[in-house]
Order: C-alpha cells, then sequence, then structure tokens
C-alpha cells in the first residue's frame, strides 16, 4: 500500500508556499531595472495585463492539472496522456526545466550568501570594488558557500511539505515582507529619492516597443515560477476543498506587489546616490545589479549613515534577496524530487539525496565554467560570442523554454483533458467560480490566444537568442 499523499496544511500555507517561490529575484531586482529602462509606470501597467490576461489562467491550469493527477509534472502528463506517445515528452521537459534551473539559480543563491557573509564580516568597501566579483566567484569559498545551501534547502525538503515548505515560507515570507518595507521606509528618506519616485512612476509610453512586451511577458512568466513544473507539483498537494482560482489570484498579487514595492526601494536607492544617472546605462542583467552595481550604491550611504549604517542597509538587503531566492530554490528542488519519489516509489530521503547530488554536480560545472576550468567557459559559440556553461544554461532553461512548457500544458489541459474536465476540478473548493467572468475568459483563453502568444514568444526567443535573428 503506498502512502497518502503528503499535503499543504492550510491555505495560508498554501498561499504563502506558492508565493515564496514566486517572490525571487526576478521580482526584487529584474522587476525594478525593466520598468526603470522601459518607460517606469508604462511596463508597470503591460507586465500587470499579462500577468492577470495571461500568466493567471496558465497558473490555474497548472494547479488544477496537477491536484487532478496528484502527480508531479511528468506523472501528470502520462496520467493525461492516457497512453499516447508524445506527451509524456512534455512531462519530461517539465522535470528538466525546473532541475537545470535549480543549477543555475543555485549558484546564485550561493553568490547572494557569500556577500552576506562578507557584509557581516566588515568587508562592504572591498564588495564595491568592481574587480570583487569576478575574484569572488571564481575563490575556493564558492564550494563551502555550495555545501551549506546544499544543506540548508536538504533540511527544508527532509521536513517534507507540510512542515518543510510550508513552515519555512510562514517564517520567511513574513520577514521579507517587513525587510523590504523597512529598506523601502529608509531609502525614500533620503535626499533626491523623488526623482527616483518620478522616474519609476511616471508612465512613458514612448518606451514601448515590440521587444519591450516581449520582454514584459518573459518577466511575468518567470516571475510567477511558470512552465518550470512548481505549480503542477504544488497542485498536487493542494487540498480539494482549497480553491484554486482565488489562491492563484492571492499569488499573483502577491507577486506583483512585491515587485512593484522593490521598485520603490531600488531606483529611488539608486537616485539618491547618483542623481544624474541615465538608466539606459542600468545593465540589464540583474546579476551584474545585485552584484556589482548595487554594493557601490550601499557604499556610498557611508556618507549619510556612517560605515556601519551603509553595511546594516547592505546586509538587510542581501538577507531579503537571500529569503527570496531560497524560498524559490526549495521550490524548484521539490519539482524533481517528487518526481522521484513518485516515478521510483522511493522514499524522500533518497530521492533528496539523489536528486541533490546530481544538482549539486551540475552546480559545481557551473561554477567552475568563470574561468577556473576553460572547456566550461568557453563551451559554445552562439549568437555572436562565446558561451560558458553558466550561459548555456541560463539562455536555454531561463530566456527559452519556458513560454513553450507554458505552451504545451495549455493545449494539454484545453485538447487532452478537455476544458469541462479541467471546469469541474476549478469548481471544487469554489462554488462560486462556476459561471463567474474568470471562467468564461479562462475557457476562451486557455485553448486559443495565451497558447499562440506563448508559442510567438518561444520562436522569437529562439531565433533572436540563438540565430541573431530578430522577428519584431
Ligand atoms: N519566480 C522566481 C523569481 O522571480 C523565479 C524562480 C522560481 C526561480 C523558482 C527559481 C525557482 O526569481
Amino acid at each position: 500500500m503506498t502512502a497518502p499523499r503528503e499535503q499543504f496544511g492550510s491555505r495560508l500555507g498554501f498561499i504563502l508556499a506558492a508565493a515564496g517561490s514566486a517572490v525571487g529575484i526576478g521580482n526584487l531586482v529584474g522587476f525594478p531595472v525593466n520598468a526603470a529602462k522601459n518607460g517606469g509606470a508604462a511596463f508597470l501597467f503591460i507586465y500587470a495585463l499579462f500577468v492577470f490576461l495571461i500568466c493567471l489562467p496558465v497558473m490555474m491550469a497548472e494547479l488544477a492539472a496537477g491536484r487532478n493527477s496528484q502527480k508531479n509534472p511528468l506523472g501528470t502528463y502520462r496520467f493525461f496522456a492516457n497512453g499516447h506517445k508524445l506527451w509524456p515528452i512534455a512531462g519530461w521537459l517539465a522535470l528538466i526545466t525546473p532541475f537545470m534551473i535549480a543549477v543555475f539559480y543555485g549558484v546564485i543563491t550561493l553568490w547572494v550568501l557569500g556577500y552576506l557573509f562578507a557584509i557581516l564580516g566588515g568587508n562592504l568597501q572591498e564588495l564595491a570594488d568592481p574587480d570583487y566579483f569576478g575574484e569572488f566567484i571564481n575563490s575556493g569559498q564558492v564550494y563551502a558557500l555550495l555545501a551549506l545551501i546544499a544543506a540548508i534547502v536538504g533540511v527544508i525538503l527532509k521536513f517534507g511539505v507540510k512542515d518543510g515548505i510550508e513552515r519555512a515560507a510562514k517564517i520567511m515570507m513574513p520577514s521579507l515582507f517587513v525587510l523590504l518595507l523597512g529598506l523601502v521606509i529608509f531609502v525614500l528618506t533620503l535626499d533626491n529619492a523623488v526623482a527616483g519616485l518620478r522616474f519609476y512612476l511616471i508612465p512613458d509610453f514612448s518606451k514601448i516597443d515590440a521587444s519591450v512586451i516581449n520582454g514584459a511577458m518573459g518577466q511575468a512568466f518567470f516571475s510567477l515560477s511558470l512552465g518550470m513544473g512548481i505549480l503542477i507539483t504544488y497542485g498536487s498537494y493542494m487540498n480539494r476543498g482549497a480553491s484554486i482560482s482565488g489562491s492563484a489570484k492571492l499569488v499573483a498579487l502577491t507577486d506583483t506587489a512585491v515587485a512593484f514595492t522593490a521598485g520603490l526601494m531600488i531606483l529611488p536607492a539608486i537616485f539618491a546616490f547618483n542623481p544624474d544617472i541615465d538608466t539606459e546605462e542600468l545593465s540589464s542583467s540583474s546579476v551584474a545589479l545585485i552584484f556589482t552595481f548595487l554594493p557601490k550604491i550601499f557604499l556610498a550611504m557611508e556618507g549619510v549613515a556612517g560605515y556601519t549604517g551603509a553595511s546594516a542597509v547592505a546586509a538587510i538587503f542581501f538577507l531579503l534577496v537571500f529569503f527570496a531566492a531560497l524560498t524559490s530554490l526549495v521550490s524548484i528542488i521539490e519539482v524533481p524530487v517528487s518526481g522521484v519519489m513518485d516515478q521510483m516509489c522511493y522514499s524522500r530521503k533518497k530521492a533528496l539525496l539523489i536528486v541533490g547530488l546530481g544538482i549539486a554536480l551540475f552546480a559545481l560545472v557551473c561554477a567552475l565554467s568563470f574561468g577556473i576550468v576553460e572547456f566550461f567557459t568557453h563551451f559554445l559559440h552562439y549568437g555572436g560570442a562565446d558561451k560558458s556553461v553558466f550561459d548555456l544554461v541560463v539562455d536555454v532553461f531561463y530566456d527559452t523554454i519556458l513560454p513553450l512548457n507554458g505552451f504545451l500544458i495549455c493545449i494539454m489541459v484545453s485538447y487532452r483533458w478537455k476544458k469541462s474536465n479541467f471546469d469541474r476540478e476549478l469548481e471544487q473548493g469554489a462554488p462560486d467560480y462556476k459561471g463567474s467572468l474568470l471562467e468564461r475568459y479562462t475557457n476562451l483563453a486557455l485553448g486559443t490566444f495565451i497558447p499562440v502568444i506563448l508559442l510567438l514568444v518561444f520562436i522569437n526567443t529562439v531565433l533572436t537568442k540563438f540565430f541573431g535573428v530578430n522577428l519584431i
């Protein structure tokens, strides 16, 4: 006899865990920078439209498919494939994607932790040196940090869905909200903060073009943790009495609110110490911003807060990013863990060990691809540049594949599982869903224009990234 499937303990617990997955580096840094470069509130407006008109139905589809099948993503696709040969391929994709995202996200998370320790050790001054990052990522510290992150995630996941994932989210998410609000209040009291606010909040629609729209779509998709198998897996741990549509709306709202609030912290901070900055100069890479640009901004706070004060603000910021990254990392590693548990009937402990070792091994290869091992550093050449293993993993699994996975889930739910069954699952625990505007909209959109848009975004990204051809 198999043990009953694990479940989240409460609705709030589920919402915090799903929000913990969604709120990550994409919200805290990626969104503010994208907004700053691409028309401020105009970008926010387009982003919010995508979140609610495109991402919310996809999120509901993932959750409903998981709750109905009671399985991991591969098991879910097999369940609905019902013997059809090709659909399980989509299931494999929905397991490999989170595995590979965990690899590069794990590497970034360990850098964040390394910076937090360095600041606590009084080294903010060194971090602000432009050469520090390059030296740090190739230093021996990286191995110890990788082991530490693996241990932290391992302990959380070992305790399972309710006592591990849910409990960690219940501690870390409220702490994250408090730290974020504290930083926003502090930053808004700085001279010149208003210039940043003005820049952020006054819409400039002239900046909006096809590539900005494409970027907003990608950002929204990544930020809500879609196409990664996470919500299928979390759906399978959801209670039948809970409302999928209601919970999904709250998760989308929380994620968007955190992204918006992060903008109220990052932009005024940048403008306060760099009043003449041309936002075009800001790198669109979150990594460059977190690890090379922001430490300089924190150091500049020395003038108003002293070195200790500046270090304290920097430490709070890195702790905030660490919490956000850790809850996301936990959610994404749970996907292959549940895959191994379901498909191979292994215990959680054994599955965790196998998946953990696999991810750590790949993460090590990535960590060695910044110069230490030549072969991994110049691994491939495409899109007009040499690419390391780390670049390749980011390009394929972060930038490209998510809309394809999203497309596949839309088609599977609409045409394989069928809309009437999907509706019935959504009505469970949510009697008010039946006949609602959201139901009518989701039914219309999920099998028609949403997959078309996702497919176009996927094709466009492949052509631009790998072949240097710009369709739009
Ligand atoms: N939503 C996360 C973010 O905004 C993305 C993510 C989720 C990454 C889960 C990894 C794992 O950063």
